[in-house]
C-alpha cells in the first residue's frame, strides 16, 4: 500500500480503516441513528458474499423495501437521508458490532451476518483492491496478504470483526450465515431466511429466487444494467461490476503459498482459538 495513497484514501477511525467516502462526521453521529424495530440489517466484512445475499433478500419480499447503501458510507447527511425513507429499510454495514448504533441493538432489529472462510475473503478483497480505484494501491499478492493479516485493511481484522459478531451468536434477532453454505445448498439457506424474517414464501418461489441469484446471473444482469452509485451495496465501490469476480469456494489455493498458508493457519488457531467456528 503506497504511502500518499493511504493517506489520501484511508483515515482510521477507532482503530479502524475507514476509506474517505465513509466521513468521520457520520462516523462519529452513528450512535445518534434511529433505528425502526422493522429494520433488517446485512452484516458482513466485505467481500464475504454481501452482494449475493442482498440479491437473495429483496427478492423474497412482495411489499416494497428499499435496500441502502452501507450505513456507514457517505457524510452526516446520511442519517437524514435514511431518516426520510418511507419503506422499510434493508441496511447493509461492514461496521463491527461495537461500532454498531446502539439504537438497533436495543430494538432488537434483525440482521444476518454473512461469513466467509477468510482466505477466499482475502484472496478476493485483494483482487478488489487492486481494481478498485477508491482503494490503496497494493502491488502483489505477498504485500496484501501481509496487511489482510494485520488487519491494516479496511474494516480492520476479520478476525476482530468475526469475533466481535460471534459474541450475539445466540442473540434471537441474529441470523449467521456461510458463503460456503449458500454456494452447497442455496434453497436451504434461502428457507432459513425467510423463517428468520417471518416471510411467506413458497417451495417454488425459492427455487426460482435460487436460479435468478446464481452468480452468472447475477454478473449477466450487472453486465446489462447501467450502474448507478445509489444503488450499490458496497461501500467501497459504484462499479458493480467489480463485485462478481469468480463466485467460487477455495479459490484462496491459487493464491497461497505453503509459507503463507501456514501462517495464515497459525494466526488463525491463535486468533480463534475461543471461537466455535
Ligand atoms: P470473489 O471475488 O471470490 O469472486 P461482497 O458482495 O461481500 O463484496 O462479496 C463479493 C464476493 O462474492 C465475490 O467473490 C463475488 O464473486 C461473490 N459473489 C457475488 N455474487 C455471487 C453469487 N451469486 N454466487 C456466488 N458468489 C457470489
Amino acid at each position: 500500500m503506497s504511502n500518499s495513497g493511504e493517506a489520501e484514501l484511508i483515515h482510521m477511525f477507532k482503530g479502524i480503516p475507514f476509506t474517505t467516502r465513509s466521513s468521520p462526521d457520520l462516523l462519529k453521529s452513528l450512535d445518534a441513528f434511529v433505528a425502526r424495530e422493522d429494520d433488517v440489517l446485512l452484516v458482513s466484512y466485505p467481500k464475504s458474499g454481501t452482494h449475493w445475499l442482498a440479491g437473495v433478500i429483496t427478492k423474497l419480499y412482495n411489499t416494497q423495501v428499499t435496500i441502502t447503501s452501507p450505513i456507514e458510507f457517505g457524510d452526516i447527511s446520511k442519517l437524514e437521508e435514511l431518516n426520510n425513507l418511507s419503506s422499510k429499510r434493508i441496511i447493509p454495514t461492514h461496521l463491527d458490532y461495537n461500532m454498531l448504533p446502539t439504537n438497533f441493538k436495543n430494538k432488537k432489529c434483525k440482521m444476518i451476518y454473512i461469513s466467509r472462510n477468510p482466505k477466499d475473503t482475502a484472496v478476493s478483497m485483494y483482487h478488489y483492491y487492486r481494481d478498485n480505484p477508491n482503494l490503496p494501491t497494493v502491488d502483489t499478492w505477498t504485500a496484501f496478504f501481509d496487511l489482510f493479516l494485520k488487519g491494516n485493511v479496511v474494516c480492520g481484522s476479520w478476525f476482530d470483526h468475526f469475533l466481535s459478531w460471534e459474541e450475539h451468536e445466540d442473540d434471537k434477532n441474529i441470523l449467521f450465515l456461510f458463503y460456503e453454505d449458500m454456494k452447497k445448498d442455496l434453497p436451504k439457506v434461502v428457507k432459513k431466511i425467510t423463517l428468520f424474517l417471518s416471510l411467506n414464501v413458497s417451495e417454488k418461489e425459492i427455487q426460482d429466487i435460487c436460479k435468478k441469484s446464481s452468480f452468472s446471473e447475477m454478473k449477466n444482469d450487472t453486465e446489462k444494467e447501467n450502474s448507478d452509485p445509489n444503488h450499490t451495496v458496497c461501500a467501497l465501490t459504484s462499479n458493480r461490476k467489480l463485485i462478481f469476480r469468480k463466485g467460487a469456494v477455495g479459490d484462496w489455493k491459487n493464491h497461497f503459498t505453503p509459507k503463507q498458508n501456514r501462517r495464515f493457519d497459525e494466526m488463525f488457531n491463535e486468533k480463534m482459538k475461543l471461537s466455535k467456528m
